[in-house]
């Protein structure tokens, strides 16, 4: 018999990675209702924007004027998405618990997304993580691509390894390890996580699965398998990568959570109220949203 674990966190990302990919610009206000209602579904980990240039995500250009209006939950870590010290700056003054760092385990998708090399980018994060650190905010830190790039096709387990090492010795708390374009299936994910356990601190490690071709939920299972028992997932299954072409959206967080609590592994979270959550984005966004849970909502709402 598999062995499961009893609890899983999961971190929504919805807010970030969900609407940073809508060709909509959510209002101010909508946005603030939406993550209110996530955090009244009990969420440990909410990553609410991102404070990142807005000529290039002009979606999340009101980061600031977010983080000022959302009512924050005791016990909830509100998060934010920073590539650079400008953006660690403006996050800061928001009083942000915690930043996330990320840059790609391809070159190709890293200067897409940064407009730098792989290289270029160890020191511009090195100091984003000790100037937080000095803060005394922790530190997320994303690798994307982990198992294939829209550009540079599959990524070998040992590059993703190195950039995630190089992350990790920069002192970032955790590490995100992200299917940017939803490619990798079962048996991969199961190599990748055998040979990146001789590297990698499982104790740190979150998996971001995308659902592109479906392979998402099957690919938690396997890690969970590992021993990983974090998972990012946007509510709805909303996003995908702006400089990742074929990047649909992320895993959506009402499968993960059903799909979980159906198994009797606990999450913190109140389907009812992501439901509630999940039918308001959709409201907002005026477009069904992919995951299975809401299109069987969608359906009883005919
Ligand atoms: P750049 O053009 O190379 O920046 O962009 P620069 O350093 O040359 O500066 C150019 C101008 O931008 C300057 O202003 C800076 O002050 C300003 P000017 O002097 O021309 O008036 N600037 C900023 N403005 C606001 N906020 C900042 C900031 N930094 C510089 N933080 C930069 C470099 C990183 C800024 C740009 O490429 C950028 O904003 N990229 C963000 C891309 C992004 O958000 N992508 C999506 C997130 S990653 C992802 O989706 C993957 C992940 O979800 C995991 C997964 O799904 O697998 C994490
Ligand atoms: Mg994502």
């Amino acid at each position: 018999m598999m062995e499961w674990p009893e609890k899983v966190t999961i971190k929504e990302v919805g807010p970030r990675d969900g609407l940073q990919n809508e060709p909509v610009e959510v209002p101010l206000h909508d946005k603030v209702a939406w993550i209110d209602l996530l955090s009244e579904a009990g969420y440990s980990y909410i990553e609410f924007s991102s404070f990142v240039h807005p000529k290039w995500i002009p979606q999340l250009k009101d980061a600031k004027e977010v983080a000022a209006m959302i009512s924050r939950k005791k016990g909830t870590t509100y998060a934010a998405l920073v590539p650079n010290r400008r953006g660690l700056e403006a996050a800061i003054d928001t009083d942000v618990d915690e930043v996330s760092v990320f840059m790609s385990a391809s070159d190709t998708h890293n200067k897409k997304n940064i407009n730098k090399s792989i290289e270029e980018t160890y020191p511009v994060l090195k100091e984003v993580v000790q100037e937080a650190k000095l803060e005394g905010k922790s530190v997320r830190g994303y690798v994307s691509t982990v198992f294939g790039c829209p550009y540079e096709g599959t990524i070998a387990t040992d590059q993703v390894a190195r950039v995630s090492e190089r992350l990790l010795e920069m002192g970032i708390d955790e590490l995100s390890l992200g299917d940017t374009i939803g490619v990798a299936n079962p048996r991969q994910v199961d190599q990748a996580l055998h040979e990146w356990k001789q590297w990698l601190p499982f104790d740190k490690l979150a998996m971001h699965f995308h659902n592109t071709r479906g392979m998402a939920l099957s690919n938690v299972l396997v890690s969970m398998q590992h021993n990983i028992t974090t998972f990012d997932a946007a509510l709805g299954g909303l996003g995908g990568c702006p400089y990742a072409k074929g990047a649909s959206g992320n895993l959506a967080t009402d499968d993960l959570v059903h799909m979980l609590h159906q198994m009797g592994i606990e999450t913190g979270i109140d389907e009812e109220k992501l439901k509630e959550a999940a039918v308001y984005i959709q409201g907002v966004l005026n477009k069904s949203l992919p995951s299975h849970q809401m299109q069987v909502v969608n359906k009883e709402r005919v």
